[in-house]
């Protein structure tokens, strides 16, 4: 057996990728918290970026500024008892993060090179010593090409803004059509950019939840993992 083998039948690396909207993270807390992975959500390390530009007063334009500030700023994510907290230079912005400031701009934010470079290699630490569940756009495609086990998970613009919709607080509820073109918009940047674009990787599992509930797809990709154990030993 290989190293990389004994790796797979110990703890393996599972990516989780697809658009805005898919249940990527709540799926993937679970699927975590079962096996007992670390559950890592890149796009909060890009909206703390993102956070830490808009508080700096730069554009989500300025490449070069973007860069350093993200290469300056220390971006933690650690296991909470309500989930995962994302510390910015040590303050707590797991809620800050989520304001509809951060979601507007985050994808113009993560489309810059520098700003991804530098979050890529915090990722590929995180997951050096395997056991992760990690869920963005590039995961399996570029981030970790290797990863034992990798899922496409996607649904319906329709049913991916309804269930934003549902998600928001009455503080911050806008018009599910208006949410609807928000996340049309950010599929189209997130798909069309030039540096590692939110696309299917060729050995990606598809999973379609737009007829699923949250339990069916953390099932099925359990499911595949056990089979990835099972073929690993
Ligand atoms: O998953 P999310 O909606 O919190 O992600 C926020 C944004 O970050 C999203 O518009 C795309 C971007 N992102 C990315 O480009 N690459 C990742 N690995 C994760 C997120």
């Amino acid at each position: 057996m290989s190293k990389d083998d004994t790796r797979c039948s110990e703890r393996m690396n599972i990516a989780i990728d697809g658009p805005a909207g898919a249940g990527k993270s709540t799926v993937a807390r679970r699927v975590a918290e079962k096996l007992g992975y670390i559950y890592i959500d890149t796009g909060a390390m890009y909206r703390a970026v993102t956070l830490a530009a808009n508080r700096a007063g730069i554009e989500p334009t300025e490449s070069d500024e973007l860069g350093a500030i993200a290469r300056r700023s220390e971006v933690i994510l650690k296991p909470g008892a309500e989930g995962q907290i994302v510390l910015l230079d040590g303050e707590d912005v797991t809620d800050a993060i989520r304001t509809r400031d951060v979601t507007l701009r985050v994808s113009q934010v993560a489309a810059h090179q520098q700003v991804r470079a530098r979050l890529v290699e915090l990722q590929r630490k995180m997951a050096a010593a395997g056991g992760i569940v990690m869920d963005g756009r590039d995961i399996g495609t570029h981030v970790l090409p290797d990863a034992e086990l990798k899922i496409f998970l996607t649904a319906s613009v329709q049913i991916r803004a309804l269930r934003r919709y549902r998600e928001l607080r009455d503080e911050q509820k806008v018009p599910l059509d208006q949410l609807e073109a928000e996340i049309a918009e950010r599929d189209r940047s997130d798909q069309e950019r030039e540096v590692s674009p939110l696309v299917c990787a060729d050995d990606a599992v598809v999973v379609d939840s737009t007829e699923l509930n949250i339990d069916q797809v953390v099932e099925i990709i359990l499911n595949l993992s056990r089979t990835k154990l099972a073929e690993a030993k």
